[in-house]
């Protein structure tokens, strides 16, 4: 019998990739393609959101035509999306006023500044879960809003539409008939309280940005309207799910219980446990977010870790050095050295996030010697994704007073042994990988799902999670704390660099 497809849209940093989901839970269907990013100026990152939208559809198109489906037999789309890259466009023509700016973009460092010197830090902490940094998007909007004459008063007058990516998508999806955020969305704006559930007069009036321009905030899983057919291949299909996609990653993983963590290891790495209904405030510079709202049922949050660079440490050596052809050269050249020789990469390309939240670090290649080749930097950077995910798990179990007993692990990386073996050994605990290790959108899928009743329940999803691989640590503690006190003086020495 068929019973028709889900799809899920992951519009992440470097690309969009969709996936087609059968009732089974089975990808039946995937396409990716990458998006341009700008880089304008030091520091600075862009993309074009007209880009987005189309690049996104052509991989939609594409992703149907595998799975051999009809736009006519999606029961529901679900949408994740790279999270607090911010845009704005105009209502009436929807063309964008200027580039997104995108969440690793430092432009806004300065004015998290003054912010902090006015002593708001603490407060905005304790409303919105988050630190002042240029990561989040509410000194991209401020910013954003600067940079035309009456911007902020066409904006006042409701002109003008604020969104993260998933906002821009929906619009377009819809033709127009929808401004819509979910709750994971909004709760890494730096707007929003995520107590009251509604954006925060307070923050709003400081940094002049009129409630006319922001999207409606709903549950995560939930219908918010229908594809325009102009859009979409002729047809109306619910959009019924969206989500950030570390949250959406969380989801898919059926992190569903408190105290359940995962890594998503993509251009940076984001690590979140479920804290389940309540919000737990840190003191350890961790950031306190909502994981997702299902449809008549109370918000649940998570502690976050956001790193700010891994995958893409691995890309610059590709791209911006030219000494790999491909990630995967990583491992073999990482397995063809007996140890890292004391040689270490800082990857802070775009500042530090946690817990350090220093937008200033830059990054920082210490240790070489003359024997030193292109292994060595090559193993550094992958030392270096599984150094700083420690960074984070030592924050946590230093926050929630609960050691880790496992993580669970997805993202592109995943495939590399030598990483997934180097993290559970630094980590001293298992690393386990399931068999879909593209989560996000299975986490989208599966939001979107649940809202039409193409699944049932959680737990009927929770029980479709599989592991395919377990990485127990091998190596002996004292080992293991003198690579990560080593890896801990040289974060030490790149700090602040771009300040002086
Ligand atoms: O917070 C940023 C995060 O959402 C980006 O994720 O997978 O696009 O690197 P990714």
């Amino acid at each position: 019998m068929d019973n028709g497809y889900v799809l899920a849209i992951d519009q992440g940093t470097t690309g969009s990739t969709v996936l087609v989901f059968n009732q089974a839970g089975a990808v039946c269907g995937r396409a990716s393609a990458e998006i341009t990013q700008y880089y304008p100026q030091p520091g600075w990152v862009e993309h074009d959101p007209q880009e987005l939208w189309s690049v996104t559809l052509d991989v939609v198109g594409e992703a149907l035509e595998q799975a051999n489906a009809r736009p006519g037999e999606v029961r529901a789309i679900g949408i994740t999306n790279q999270r607090e890259t911010s845009l704005l466009w105009d209502r009436r023509s929807s063309l964008p006023v200027a580039r997104a700016v995108v969440w690793q973009d430092r432009r806004t460092a300065r004015l998290c500044d003054e912010l902090k010197q006015e002593g708001l830090e603490p407060l905005w902490q304790e409303k919105t879960g988050l630190l002042i940094d240029p990561y989040f998007s509410a000194t991209k909007v401020y910013w954003l809003l600067d940079q035309v004459s009456d911007l902020r008063s066409r904006a006042a007058a409701g002109e003008i539409a604020f969104g993260t990516i998933d906002s821009w998508l929906v619009w377009k999806l819809t033709g127009g008939q929808c401004h819509v955020t979910d709750y994971s969305n909004a709760s890494r704006t730096l707007l929003f309280n995520i107590h009251e559930l509604d954006w925060d007069e307070d923050i709003l009036a400081r940094l002049d940005i009129p409630r006319a321009v922001l999207p409606a905030v709903k549950p995560s899983s939930h219908v918010y309207g229908e594809t325009d057919p102009q859009a979409f291949f002729g047809h109306r299909v619910p959009i019924a799910g969206i989500a950030g996609d570390q949250q959406a990653a969380l989801f898919g993983q059926t992190c569903y219980r408190p105290g359940m963590a995962k890594t998503t290891y993509g251009t940076g790495s984001f690590l979140l446990m479920n804290t389940g209904r309540s919000p737990v405030a840190s003191r350890q510079r961790l950031l306190t977010t909502i994981a997702w709202g299902i449809d008549d049922e109370p918000v649940e949050y998570a502690l976050e870790g956001s790193i700010f660079i891994t995958g893409a440490a691995l890309q610059w050596l590709r791209d911006g050095l030219g000494l790999i052809a491909n990630a995967a050269e990583s491992e073999e050249l990482a397995l063809s050295l007996q140890s890292n020789d004391d040689v270490y990469f800082v990857p802070a390309l775009t500042g530090l996030g946690s817990p350090h939240w220093d937008a200033y670090a830059r990054g920082m290649i210490i240790g070489l010697t003359r024997g030193c080749t292109k292994a060595h930097l090559a193993r550094a950077a992958l030392e270096s994704i599984a150094y700083q995910t420690r960074d984070v798990v030592d924050a946590m179990s230093r926050e929630s007073g609960i050691d880790l007993r496992e993580l669970r692990a997805d993202g592109g990386a995943v495939a590399n042994h030598f990483l997934m073996q180097f993290q559970a050994d630094i980590l001293g605990v298992p690393v386990e990988v399931p068999s879909i290790t593209e989560t996000t959108a299975q986490g989208a899928a599966y939001l979107a799902g649940l809202a039409v009743g193409f699944w049932s329940s959680r737990e009927e999803l929770a029980a479709r999670w599989q592991l395919a691989q377990r990485y127990e640590p091998q190596m002996e503690k004292k080992q293991r704390d003198f690579l990560h006190g080593r890896w801990e003086r040289a974060v030490n020495r790149c700090r602040g660099w771009a300040e002086e």
